[in-house]
């Protein structure tokens, strides 16, 4: 991972989760990072547990929002210089309903911050990655960008969307020196999964987790840095020469 020693690193949704997983492995790594989210309070947080490490700011953004995403881009330009890698990880809170009974309002939070937010980041990231030379891009779409999802259709779709992007954009960018691939998590313990089973009791939290873990053929969720793993390496010189891949990560799933 030498090769990131000194980059500087955009990551969207990297206060919580598996952003900030990948946030941490970065800077574990030499690199410089912007951990970019709506919530302030997580931002300054995160932000101090990045510099007890290393190089590392936090940037109230709204990726829903183009005009603040293209000020994220001027910031990060202007506090660390050019832009060699980026990470978009940021997503709503899809709660999951029955396709009849989900609320437009839902709907439409899906669809502009996982699909529109993951375009208007790659927008301005491309754009400042032409400036200087070329760099790298990781997606965060998920195993249900792969297939179905019962009780989450347009989080499903809105994760097919990001693979869409992906693939096309990596066509469309590597012969300008920009590499972009996408990863797809399965089942990953995270801040965003502990707020999905809020509701449940004690004794059927560990029903629903067991039953979970009996799914994947691993036998458990994964933790965020396996996930970060990934991404960093994605990211990194060892994964040149792939390009436009959706890396599943979801320990046999998929299988
Ligand atoms: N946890 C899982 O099981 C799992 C599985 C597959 C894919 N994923 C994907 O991984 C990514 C990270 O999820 P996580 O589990 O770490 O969740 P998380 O809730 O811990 O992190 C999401 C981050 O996105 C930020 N965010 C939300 N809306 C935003 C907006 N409009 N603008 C800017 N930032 C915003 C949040 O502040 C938070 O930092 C998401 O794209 C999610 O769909 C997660």
């Amino acid at each position: 991972m030498q090769s990131l020693y000194g980059k500087v690193v955009l990551i969207t949704g990297g206060t919580t989760g598996i952003g900030l997983a990948a946030a941490k492995a970065f800077v574990a790594n030499g690199a410089k990072v912007v951990v970019a989210a709506r919530n302030r309070e997580q931002g300054a947080a995160a932000e101090a547990a990045l510099r007890a490490m290393g190089e590392a700011v936090f940037y109230g953004c709204d990726v829903s929002d183009p005009l603040s995403v293209e000020a994220l881009l001027r910031f990060t330009v202007e506090h660390f210089g050019p832009l060699n890698a980026a990470v978009n990880s940021a997503a709503c809170d899809f709660m999951p309903a029955a396709t009849h009974e989900m609320s437009f309002a839902m709907a439409n939070s899906t669809v502009s911050t996982d699909v529109l937010g993951v375009f208007h980041c790659m927008k301005y990231q491309i754009e400042a990655m032409l400036q200087s030379g070329g760099g790298t891009i990781v997606n965060v779409s998920s195993v249900n960008g792969l297939s179905g999802a019962p009780a989450a259709a347009v989080y499903s779709a809105a994760k097919h969307a990001v693979i869409g992007l992906t693939r096309s954009t990596a066509k469309e960018y590597i012969g300008r020196g920009i590499r972009i691939n996408a990863v797809c998590p399965g089942a990953t313990e995270t801040p965003r999964r502990t707020r999905r089973t809020a509701h449940l009791t004690e004794d059927q939290l560990l029903e629903h987790q067991a039953q979970l873990a009996q799914a994947i053929p691993i036998g458990r969720l994964a933790q965020a840095d396996e996930i970060a793993n990934a991404i960093l390496w994605l990211s990194s010189a060892a994964a040149s020469y792939v390009v436009g891949h959706s890396l599943v990560v979801d320990g046999g799933l998929q299988a």
